[in-house]
């Protein structure tokens, strides 16, 4: 069984204001894109990875990747779940129903070799798939309508979502058609999954895999980049 990755990097960083998008801010020396490229590509059980661009992208070129030819690039759709589609779409004929896909967001860096590994690990025997998740640390307060606490939600139980996101290719691929199709809200690929009636398997990762989202994330992320 193969895995193919794809990489969500269609965004524009609404979020980050800055004046390209997040992905190709500098981190410790090379653009954030650079970073989340050169963790995957380090990973032999990695077949190829689809980048999902966006239309505009005038920097992509500029990346520094070494050899290219496990890389193939599409273009991003108006939503991420829609750039993973359109990634997905370009594995047809490529993968097999039963091969790996693993879904890994361009604006996280920092992912940790030691969960990648443990990804495939608990994974290995999987039928459906699972993703990265950290447990919910701090108390959880649900607002009401104004800026006020309506409840709190109990903590037990509550994981944070993170990528990679590492499903069976047919069955990824079928349950995010559908739920585009079906207009659900979709956020991650274990939504899809979850949509779709199954149970995707908790794999904890941590909390350093962050999502680069606003201006001092850059800093975190450089810590955890540099540490020895
Ligand atoms: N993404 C994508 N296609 C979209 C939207 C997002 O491929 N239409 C990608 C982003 O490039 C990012 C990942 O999905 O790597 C996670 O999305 P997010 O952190 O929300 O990035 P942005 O959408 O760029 O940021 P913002 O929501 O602040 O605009
Ligand atoms: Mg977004």
């Amino acid at each position: 069984r193969r895995c193919h990755a794809i990489v969500p990097a269609a965004g524009v960083g609404k979020r980050m204001g800055a004046a390209i998008p997040k992905q190709y801010l500098p981190l410790a020396g090379r653009p954030v894109l650079e970073h989340t490229l050169a963790c995957l590509l380090a990973e032999p059980r990695i077949a190829g990875i689809v980048v999902a661009l966006g239309a505009e992208d005038a920097w992509w070129p500029t990346l520094q990747l070494g050899d290219r030819r496990r890389i193939t690039r599409v273009e991003g759709g108006a939503e991420r779940a829609d750039s993973v589609m359109n990634a997905l779409r370009a594995l047809d004929g490529v993968a097999d129903a039963e091969d790996w896909v693993l879904v890994h967001d361009a604006a996280r860096p920092c992912l940790p070799r030691a969960d990648l590994e443990r990804l495939f690990c608990e994974l290995a025997d999987d039928p459906v798939g699972g993703l990265l998740a950290a447990p919910v640390r701090d108390t959880m307060k649900r607002a009401g309508d104004g800026p006020r606490v309506a409840a709190t939600v109990d903590r037990s139980g509550l994981w944070h979502a993170l990528t990679p996101q590492m499903f069976r290719f047919a069955l990824l691929r079928e349950a995010l058609a559908a739920a585009l199709a079906a207009r659900v809200a979709i956020t991650d690929e274990a939504s899809a999954i979850e949509w779709f009636g199954l149970q995707p398997r908790l794999v904890e990762g941590s909390a350093a895999n962050l999502k680069i989202t606003r201006p001092e994330d850059l800093r975190l992320a450089e810590f955890f980049l540099t540490l020895p």
